[in-house]
């Protein structure tokens, strides 16, 4: 079978490698001509655990393949994905759909045989018909069929939830289309993994409605703990009491400084727009953006409180940038708003991150000092934020950096520490809902 991946970002170049471990033959496009470049010399953009041997092993075995052309990869797919970005327009929250509609007009003409063209991108409910309509109006002999199809995988667990998901959702028309979509996940069966078939529509608003859901989840913990800071109760047992009820689940139940990713932020802000102007407005939707926003700004307030009503000069070392860990993705990551604010108010950052670096740098204001070295941070340090939750910040030596610090003060917005163990070491701990 053969796949074309139109986009190689994480969704793109993540979904086209395991499809070619699934024993496709998978060419993905990008524009970015450096992206198909370092691709082609095998080295990854991205961070993403298994992501490099994977594209070497598939890449080497003759099964995956890098270019910037259309011109020749889509003529001879059975199966066209669109992976490109959907970012919000600025302000109102609306999907910008420029690079799936550049995408559909490069397709069209080009389109031989019977294909399939799929949407992998999170998409407004209605764009797969008005890709159809794109495609029929500039091509009208061409012979075939969208399908929507949205991804699910985390980054950071990308290859995993890819490989072993909990589902696959399928939107499609024709008996055709639907034949060759299962052919391609046909690895899957073996493991049992349900296969969704449903309308375009149904497909498209899964997607938004299951981060939607996932995003309340943590909006609502996020505001219960802090509530527990008021009445002294701990979100940790909290949080453990209301997961173990099987009707509600442990997961995306853990507190923090509100989430972040280019997925949640956009996605909780489009489904919204969309149903307002089909004027069914979502209330716990915009009431979950809306304290997603106000806990960024409690973070800040709570931070300021910490250093003595003022920010202004302290010296801050920074934990993790990254909206999570195990990915170098900083798009929305709380990190970026709260510590520009700040760094505006005049506080010294010195941060360290084991792969964000290199995307906050430009992002981040110029002032802000970064280490390789997780001890360096803390030489002077009026205080710490940690904000991801990095494997290697979770055994820090805490004696070392007591004694490399000027201050004592430890803002864990992650509850990784036991806050008698950072008593104990004779920090002044913060942390996210707990005493
Ligand atoms: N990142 C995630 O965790 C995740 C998870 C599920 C779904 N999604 C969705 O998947 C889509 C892609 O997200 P991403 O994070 O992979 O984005 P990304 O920005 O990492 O990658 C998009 C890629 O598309 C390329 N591109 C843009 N226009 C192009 C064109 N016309 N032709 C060829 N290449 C083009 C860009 O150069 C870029 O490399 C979005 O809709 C997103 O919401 C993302």
């Amino acid at each position: 079978m053969k796949v074309v991946m139109i986009g190689s970002g994480y969704v793109g170049l993540v979904s086209g490698a395991c499809f070619s471990e699934f024993g496709a033959y998978v060419t993905c496009i990008d524009s970015d001509k450096d992206k198909i470049e370092a691709l082609n010399n095998l080295k990854i953009p991205i961070y993403e655990p298994g992501l490099n041997n994977l594209v070497k092993k598939n890449f080497e075995g003759g099964r995956l393949f890098f270019t910037t052309q259309y011109d020749g990869a889509i003529q001879n797919a059975d199966l066209v994905f669109i992976a490109v970005g959907t970012p919000s327009y600025r302000g109102d929250g609306s999907v910008d759909l420029k690079y799936i509609y550049k995408a559909v007009r490069d397709i069209a003409p080009l389109l031989s045989g019977y294909t399939v063209v799929i949407d992998k991108s999170t998409v407004p409910v209605g764009t797969a018909r008005n890709v159809k309509k794109i495609l029929k109006d500039l091509n009208s002999n061409a012979d075939f069929d969208v399908a929507s199809n949205p991804e699910f995988l985390r980054e950071g667990a990308a290859i995993k939830d890819f490989m072993f998901p909990d589902r696959v959702v399928v939107g499609v028309e024709s008996e055709k289309a639907k034949a060759l979509i299962k052919e391609l996940y046909r690895p899957l069966n073996l493991i049992e993994v349900p296969i969704q078939f449903t309308t375009l529509e149904s497909a498209e608003l899964i997607k938004y409605a299951a981060n939607s859901f996932l995003a309340t989840k943590i909006s609502f913990i996020n505001e219960i703990a802090n509530f527990c800071e008021k009445v002294g109760a701990d979100v940790h047992e909290v949080s453990k009491g209301i997961g173990l009820d099987g009707r509600i689940g442990r997961k995306f139940l853990h507190p923090g400084p509100g989430y972040g990713g280019s997925c949640f932020t956009k996605d909780t802000r489009a489904l919204t727009q969309i149903a307002r102007e089909n004027n069914t407005p979502l209330r716990i939707i915009d009431a979950v953006i809306e304290a997603n926003e106000s806990q960024k700004k409690k973070m800040i307030n709570k931070i300021r409180d910490a250093l003595a009503g003022t920010e202004k000069d302290k010296k801050v070392a920074v934990l993790g940038l990254t909206f999570k860990p195990e990915t170098d993705d900083i798009r929305e990551a709380p990190s970026i708003s709260i510590l520009s604010k700040l760094i505006d108010n005049g506080a010294k950052v010195h941060a360290h991150d084991p792969q964000g670096i290199k995307n906050a740098k430009p992002i981040l204001p110029k002032s802000v000092q970064y280490s390789d070295s997780i001890y360096d941070i803390f030489k002077g340090a009026d205080a710490v934020i940690l904000f991801t939750e990095w494997n290697i910040y979770r055994g820090l030596d805490l004696e070392r950096i007591k004694k490399l610090m000027n201050g004592n003060i430890f803002l864990d917005l992650r509850n990784v520490y036991e806050p008698d163990t950072m008593k104990s070491h004779g920090f002044s701990y913060f942390c996210v809902g707990r005493r």
